[in-house]
């Protein structure tokens, strides 16, 4: 079974198309996918998704890219992560590339995000872009190692991987890594300890070659598993194997769950 770390079910080209979605998990083998939550608006959709299916589970919190949206308190992040299915904190982290002026707020929203995941013991997705400094920075300020968490689509350098597993993090390869240009992803995707690797599909963006230009999709999480098994040269299935168990050692609470549901099958 291969588990999807990190998706957006509730996004135009995934959420009107759940059928479908579904059952190319199930012809796939990807028996479970985390849909992230990028606002607070937007996360009663993500919650009802996850009540409504045994196979998705949810994340609390609002993207770094998104200024316009409501902006988080600790205490009420900490009371929306209560929800039974929501299993972390994020998508928070830091976003210089649309945000080239490094604003404040986001490192603030960051520190929020931080402070409630250490409150209520659940794991962090942090997405980094072009600001591995300040973000390694803000997590070992706010103690983030802690919790610990998912460097979600990492694109970062060994030596930030590095440092992030220092802290406790585990690092998560979307399809990127099957791009022919993706040099450093690649090199980080043979070098990174197998007990630490986690695969997501980051969809619906970043479809992995051979869809590249199509809607991305959890099944396709598969196509990530595939080419880091080459890259390292080991069977696919002891990849999905490793990446799985890695998951469920990160939120231990819901291993039984899905073992139960692989039984059924
Ligand atoms: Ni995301």
């Amino acid at each position: 079974m291969l588990v999807d770390s990190h998706c957006h079910l509730d996004f135009p080209g995934l959420a009107d198309n759940l059928a479908e979605v579904f059952a190319a998990m199930r012809r796939n083998g990807v028996g479970c996918a985390v849909c992230v939550g990028v606002t607070l608006e937007d996360f009663p959709r993500v919650v009802a998704l996850a009540e409504a299916n045994a196979r998705i589970l949810a994340t609390v919190g609002v993207h770094p890219e998104i200024h316009e949206a409501r902006e988080p308190g600790v205490d009420e992040l900490v009371r929306l992560a209560a929800h039974p299915k929501v299993i972390g904190i994020g998508e928070t982290g830091l976003d210089y590339h649309w945000h080239k002026d490094a604003p404040e707020w986001q490192r603030e929203r960051f520190r929020v995000h931080i402070r409630a995941a250490r409150q209520t013991g659940k794991p962090l997705i942090v997405h980094d872009r072009e600001a591995a400094a300040d973000v390694l920075r803000l997590l070992e300020e706010e103690k983030a190692g802690e919790v610990g968490g998912i460097l979600h689509c990492f694109t970062g350098t060994w030596e930030v991987a590095q440092r992030a597993l220092d802290l406790g993090f585990h690092i998560s390869l979307s399809g990127i890594v099957t791009f022919k240009n993706a040099r450093i992803v690649k090199e980080v995707a043979c070098r990174v300890p197998l007990d630490r690797l986690l695969v997501e599909t980051d969809s619906p963006y970043l479809a992995p070659v051979p869809f590249r230009g199509k809607p991305n999709q959890p099944a396709y999480v598969k196509r990530v598993a595939e080419e880091i098994a080459v890259l390292r040269e080991m069977p696919v299935e002891a990849v999905a194997a490793a990446t799985t168990d890695n998951f469920f050692r990160l939120f231990p609470a819901f291993r039984a769950r899905f073992s139960d549901e692989e039984n059924e099958r």
